[in-house]
């Protein structure tokens, strides 16, 4: 550490970890010493979690690609080098998706990682950037972890960095900066040998080879690259089977989020008369997924329930059968019906990918999701877009059949949970906290109450207890449960960065009566939720800005 040089700095107010990591506005970033300050708040708990220093210890950074990362990846080779890490490895030019960290950090035994992302958030200088911490299991950082780090960046006086210019980050090699060793690693390989060791690609192949026609989006985020190794490449997908697979730092200008409003376009596609017979999207950083047929939307939580129905059939690393399955509280219990069928155990965690490592490290779980368009299983502890899709690709490979024709045989065999999400995006933040203490304060009374043609059974709030480590995490959301089986889960986002996200979920389950239109089946739930809480009152809106 004999170079390092201890700039000083203040503390920065509200650098505080949400969902996933810490979420802010590009130029908020940008500014003198805020990158700075979170991560050697970093570097701070990692020295006090390695008090004989970092000289052993092995880190991995990228990042998404998306505005500011370069500059991001490089601030963060001269603090770790300041630090006294031993060994850094880092993305090719920077960039590497997340399921790809999160799969590294596990192969190569490092200590952790960084990432530079705001997932399916905008980017550029007027949009949004994020930083995260993972940990050696290759997941998001416990909130035990990341309260560390918040109180760090309470109480820096300054950084520690190394100068050095011409940091050569776009070739693949070795150099030094200051007494860290860098190792400059490719971004795909490591991923792309994981997925072969989970899918049977020649079976994969031969289903392309077949005339079976696919559509993948990247939405010019981080996966563009990976699938079009994955598909063209490897899969002899067709040439231009990849769409928008430049990676851009604004993501041309989008929303990177796979969903019905922010994919429309691979949506049209799909429901064009020469359709192809599959498509996919992926987020920016590429841990989300949308999977579609022809005119046909997979809801995530009916795709996770596929997906634990046949993994032991369609994929060779579940062969052997699953341990156990886990989706967010909000997300439909479409899975729990599966694993009931299946003798295997299933849980309920709150929002956020962090709450299933447990669980996988533990080898409870093999297949976890949530309602967000995540999926992924016990090979990262991550979320995996790209594996998502291969493992739908199994399961038409391996069922010959449409994928509507799959997700109907599904609701025939196990009924149907009616599924969405409202967001009310960018509100007074006061105004929906007020809006909520007024609802939290009514929940013990509401039990009885005639409620959307139904009665209220029961309300309350989400309070989680992790079965592996005790870690209690609590008002995670209000749930509402009528007598029918609908329920309403009502939270605040913990990922938005301009005022206040209000998210309604909606969920209304039928044994038999499958083929209803969903929404025309959720809006008197959706209806009665907006009376009780008041919503155009307290926060001016009725009109949700996404529905998925
Ligand atoms: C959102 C999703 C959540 C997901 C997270 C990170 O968090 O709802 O499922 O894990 O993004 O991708 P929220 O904004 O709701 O806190
Ligand atoms: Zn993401």
């Amino acid at each position: 550490m004999s170079n390092a040089r201890l700039i000083p700095t203040h503390p920065i107010a509200g650098q505080k970890p949400g969902t996933s990591g810490l979420r802010k506005k590009t130029r908020e970033f940008m500014r003198p010493g805020y990158l700075e300050n979170f991560v050697q708040a970093i570097f701070n708990v990692l020295h006090e979690d390695h008090p004989g220093g970092l000289g052993g210890q092995t880190l991995i950074v990228g990042g998404d690609g998306r505005y500011f990362n370069r500059e991001a990846v490089l601030t963060i080779l001269r603090i770790a080098a300041g630090n006294g890490l031993g060994r850094m490895l880092v993305a090719q030019r920077g960039i590497l998706s997340t399921p790809a960290m999160s799969i590294e950090i596990r192969a190569r035994g490092a200590a952790g990682g960084i990432l530079l992302s705001a997932s399916h958030n905008p980017g550029g200088p007027d949009a949004d950037f994020g930083i995260k911490f993972n940990t050696s299991n290759g997941g998001p950082a416990p909130e035990s972890f990341t309260a560390r780090i918040h109180a760090h960046t309470l109480r820096l006086t300054e950084y520690r960095w190394v100068e050095q210019s011409g940091l050569p980050i776009d070739d693949l090699g070795d150099f030094t900066l200051g007494a860290m060793n860098v190792s400059v690693i490719d971004s795909l390989d490591g991923y792309v040998a994981a997925m072969q060791s989970i899918f049977d690609f020649d079976r994969l192949r031969a289903h392309l080879a077949s005339g079976f026609r696919i559509c993948f989006d990247a939405m010019n985020g981080v996966t563009g690259p990976y699938a079009r190794r994955i598909f063209e490449d490897l899969l002899g997908a067709a040439p231009g089977t990849v769409i928008r697979s430049e990676p851009l730092e604004d993501f041309g200008g989008d929303h990177p989020d796979p969903n019905l409003s922010h994919a429309a376009a691979l949506v049209a596609r799909l429901s064009a008369p020469d359709a192809p017979d599959f498509g996919a999207a992926c987020d920016g950083d590429g841990d989300r997924n949308l999977i579609l047929g022809k005119s046909f939307f997979v809801s995530p939580g009916d795709s996770l329930a596929v997906i634990a129905e046949h993994a032991a059939q369609a994929i060779p690393a579940y062969r052997a059968g699953l341990a156990g399955v886990a989706r967010s509280m909000p997300t439909s219990m479409a899975a729990d019906r599966v694993a009931a069928q299946l003798g295997i155990p299933s849980f309920e965690t709150p929002t956020g990918w962090k709450f299933f490592s447990s669980l996988l490290d533990a080898g409870r779980i093999t297949l976890c999701g949530e309602e967000s368009f995540g999926t992924g299983s016990s090979h990262a502890r991550e979320k995996d877009g790209i594996w998502a899709v291969l493992a739908w690709l199994s399961i038409l490979a391996d069922t010959r059949q449409p994928v509507s024709e799959i997700v109907n045989a599904h609701w025939r065999r196990f009924g149907r949970s009616y599924y969405q999400r409202h967001d009310y995006e960018a509100l007074d933040a006061t105004a929906a906290d007020a809006m909520l203490a007024r609802l939290r304060a009514r929940l013990d009374s509401l039990g009885g109450l005639s409620f959307a043609g139904s009665t209220i059974e029961s309300a309350g709030e989400f309070n989680y207890t992790d079965p592996v480590n005790g870690d209690t995490s609590n008002n995670q959301g209000v749930r509402i449960f009528l007598a029918d089986g609908s329920r309403a889960v009502i939270r605040l986002s913990g990922t938005g960065t301009e005022g206040a996200t209000l998210r309604l979920y909606y969920e209304s389950y039928s044994k038999d009566d499958i083929g209803q239109d969903c929404a025309a089946r959720i809006e008197p739930l959706a209806a009665a939720i907006r009376a009780l809480l008041e919503l155009e009152q307290s926060v001016g809106r009725v009109q949700p800005d996404v529905i998925t």
